[in-house]
């Protein structure tokens, strides 16, 4: 038995086992002074400073910094192989998304580093990017396939994701299948018989290898018929199901999304009153992107109004090497709390419950209660609108996995924590 006793704590935190909605977001329940007891990863007490408590095998001091959940980053595509600078600046010399992927770019550019990786590339590649993530405090992340866009290398990619999750205890990573990200070459002019392909021959293999079925549901890539028949196969097998909806046009993703049960439609920055609407009335959380509408120079997705109509709101980086390669938390949260106008305390619920919500995790993840999970954040500061205060600068102290410190960015503390490595393979 391992026991965790954090001390000193001033916690902020949503609470609850599923996503909150609406005006609940900016509801944290705010406890000073207090202590977290953890033990064996979960934690079994939360509440005032106790004198009596049993000792623990570690005793970490949060000093009246504020202790928030671990934040969950719910939509990434961390695993890929090359890089794509030169695209990068074409479309600051000013080409668009669209233009780039016709011109043979964009993601087909990434499919064909990522066939060529070994699996061990794509592994040592993404591994500093956990490491990353784990200093600004994220403790579970999703992962995406969808660079390989073909049975092996769709496999491979997934393999990897699961290997990562597996040889390490720092970080949780959650896969999803994304083999409907783009239509591979060899499928240009049948983009039908490759949604057949992926419903027979590809999802009864890579249902046990990932938790969602996502799709780019898209002008110019699957359309709403295509996506709706790819989601309604996954669901059948049992996959929770995303998409990728609304983000360069309105294609009625969102309510594509509320009407199969999407667990959550992601970037809509283009989403529709209708689809705002819709998501409201449906489960699906709504997961924001706002670095991707940074480097697309886009508009931001319209938070406000979307909280404002009910709707539970996920915040995610979209780490990914083509549209966004930022997985910045801080920089995150500053752009939803300045651009999007939520307020710190709906940004804290976005990131971290509504996040574990979106990965169907909110029983286990999300929020710091008795019987869940002891991931957290200990901030610099006592003072949450610090996040976006301090802007696009980290203001993560230490991220506590289970109980067990696993970053510290306080590197002159005499009192630096043990950190466990990541395993090798
Ligand atoms: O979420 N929109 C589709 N997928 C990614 C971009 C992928 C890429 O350009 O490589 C996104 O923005
Ligand atoms: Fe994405």
């Amino acid at each position: 038995m391992i026991t965790t006793r954090i001390l000193h704590a001033d916690i902020y935190t949503p609470l609850g086992s599923t996503a909150v909605r609406g005006e609940n977001m900016a509801s944290l329940w705010h406890l000073p002074d207090a202590e977290i007891e953890v033990t064996d990863k979960v934690i079994t007490y939360i509440g005032a400073e106790r004198t009596d408590a049993p000792k623990a095998n570690f005793t970490i001091d949060a000093e009246r910094r504020a202790v928030l959940p671990g934040f969950v980053d719910s939509h990434t595509h961390l695993v890929f192989g090359g890089y794509r600078p030169d695209e990068f600046m074409w479309r600051i010399a000013g080409d668009t998304y669209m233009e780039i992927m016709e011109r043979g770019g964009g993601i087909v550019s990434t499919m064909k580093a990522t066939r060529e990786a070994t699996p061990h590339d794509l592994y040592e590649k993404a591994k500093p990017y956990l490491q990353r993530m784990l200093q600004m405090g994220v403790t579970t992340v999703e992962a995406k396939s969808g660079y390989g866009l073909d049975k092996d290398a769709e496999l491979k990619m997934l393999d990897t994701i699961n290997l990562l999750n597996a040889s390490n205890d720092r970080i949780d990573i959650v896969a999803t299948y994304l083999g409907a990200h783009a239509v591979p070459p060899e499928w240009a002019d049948c983009p039908d018989g490759y949604i057949n392909l992926i419903i027979n021959d590809i999802l009864p293999i890579v249902k046990d290898k990932a938790r969602f079925c996502d799709v780019f549901c898209e002008k110019g890539v699957f359309t709403p018929e295509q996506s709706r028949r790819l989601l309604q196969a996954a669901k059948d097998l049992g996959m929770g199901i995303k998409l990728h909806a609304d983000e360069i046009v309105t294609t009625g993703g969102a309510e594509l999304a509320a009407e199969l049960g999407a667990v959550s439609a992601d970037h809509l920055l283009h989403v529709s009153d209708e689809g705002i609407r819709a998501l409201a009335k449906s489960q699906t959380i709504a997961t924001l992107l706002p670095l991707t509408a940074f480097t697309l120079r886009e508009e931001y997705a319209p938070a406000r109004k979307m909280i404002d109509a009910g709707c539970a709101v996920a915040l995610a980086t979209d780490l990914n090497p083509g549209s966004c390669l930022s997985g910045s938390i801080p920089l995150m949260f500053a752009l939803a709390c300045i651009y999007m106008d939520m307020t710190t305390e709906e940004a804290i619920t976005a990131l971290t419950l509504n996040g574990a919500a979106a990965l169907g995790l909110a029983e286990r993840i999300g929020s710091l209660e008795v019987g869940k999970q002891g991931d957290m954040v200990i901030l610099d500061s006592g003072n949450i609108n610090m996040l976006p205060y301090y802007t696009a600068m980290n203001s993560v102290r230490t991220t506590i996995k289970g109980g067990i410190p696993v970053a510290n960015n306080d590197p002159t503390s005499p009192k630096s924590p043990y950190i466990p490595r990541l395993t090798q393979i």
